[in-house]
């Protein structure tokens, strides 16, 4: 376990440390989740899931909410526009025991932005305070958020941010970029700094952190309470130890991969486990040089041993 420097206090919860891997559906499940969080993230954040299917259809959402109580804080992210079923959703998932229940405002995606979720809750002010102000009131866990900088043609994150304080969230993480720039582009952490000043709840910064140095290039800039990383864990977990991949041996690389195909195979699986293991491993070896036979045959592998076979013998040529 890394050396905790910093923490805070989101409502009641006690978070220890001050990174935390983001929420990222296709990733954010139980393997990679438990697994960063071993390596140091402060919070497991899940992926998000949409209120409707939580009260249709909950058999095919516990796959992405199963978490282990070494993981805690566990944060639930929920997605949805309508204020009674986001509230009906949090209600029935408060039974499966998270530490809070996470409203995402961010996601850029046409399909939920523009119907009024994820990004789309930035654009209605009002709706956003009622759907803070039911879910504060009518659950037992705190409720946190998931903002971004606005619209380009609608600037009101400082509003939301003091919507989502004034009406009871616990805490507020803030993704430094626009809805229209999506995942791409260049973060405005000065956007991060000046809703830090404007609520008195915990800030957390994500966008763009790449390097260990970006961290601190967010903390100074912003003030934030936490630094959220997503995409540049996939390439290196070993952020959240505050190590660059450039830093991590061959050894560690082989060790911390087969834990995480090991946790990948023992929940979901051999088959399914291996099969969603693949983007993982292609980015734990993007930095070695495989010709490209040896990178498809292993990325077509479907029995597990072959596959760490021939990992192996990747790792032993990485070494030599
Ligand atoms: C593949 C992928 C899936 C994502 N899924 C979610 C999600 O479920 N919930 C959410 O709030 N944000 C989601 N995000 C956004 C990330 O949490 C994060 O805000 C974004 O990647 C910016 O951080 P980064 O620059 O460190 O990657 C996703 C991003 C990616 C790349």
């Amino acid at each position: 376990m890394p050396e905790y420097n910093k923490g805070f206090l989101a409502g009641e919860i006690q978070v220890r440390g001050d990174l935390i891997l983001a929420p990222m559906d296709g990733y954010s499940s139980w393997p990679f989740r438990s697994l960063c969080r071993d390596l140091g993230s402060a919070i497991s954040y899940t992926e998000f899931v949409k209120a409707e299917d939580v009260l249709d259809r909950p058999r095919h959402i516990k796959e992405k909410l199963y978490f282990t109580d070494n993981e805690r804080p566990v944060f639930f992210q929920l997605y949805g526009h309508n204020p009674d079923k986001l509230l009906a959703a949090a209600l029935h998932l408060q039974e499966w025991e998270p530490d809070a229940i996470d409203i995402n405002l961010g996601c850029p995606n046409r399909s939920i932005a523009n119907r009024g979720a994820g990004a789309g809750l930035m654009r209605t002010p009002v709706k956003t305070a009622r759907i803070f102000k039911k879910l504060s009131l009518g659950l037992e866990v705190p409720v946190t958020a998931k903002i971004r900088l606005g619209w380009k043609d609608c600037q009101n994150q400082v509003l939301i941010a003091r919507i989502i304080a004034e009406y009871g969230g616990s805490l507020l993480a803030v993704h430094a970029r626009t809805k229209e720039q999506g995942h791409q582009g260049e973060p405005d952490l000065p956007g991060i700094a000046e809703i830090k000043r404007m609520v008195d709840i915990p800030v957390i910064g994500n966008g763009g952190v790449m390097q260990v140095s970006d961290i601190q290039t967010m903390q100074e800039i912003t003030g934030c309470d936490g630094v959220m990383i997503g995409r540049a864990a996939i390439h290196n977990p070993w952020i959240f130890s505050k190590l660059n991949r450039e830093e991590i041996t061959v050894i560690q690389v082989q060790e911390v991969m087969l834990d995480h195909l090991e946790r990948s195979l023992s929940f979901y699986g051999q088959e399914k486990g291996l099969i969603l293991f693949r983007k993982f491993a292609a980015s734990y070896l993007a930095p070695y040089s495989i010709s490209p036979e040896q990178r498809k045959q292993l990325l077509t592998e479907v029995d597990p041993d072959k596959f760490t076979q021939q990992l192996g013998e990747i790792f032993a040529a990485a070494e030599g």
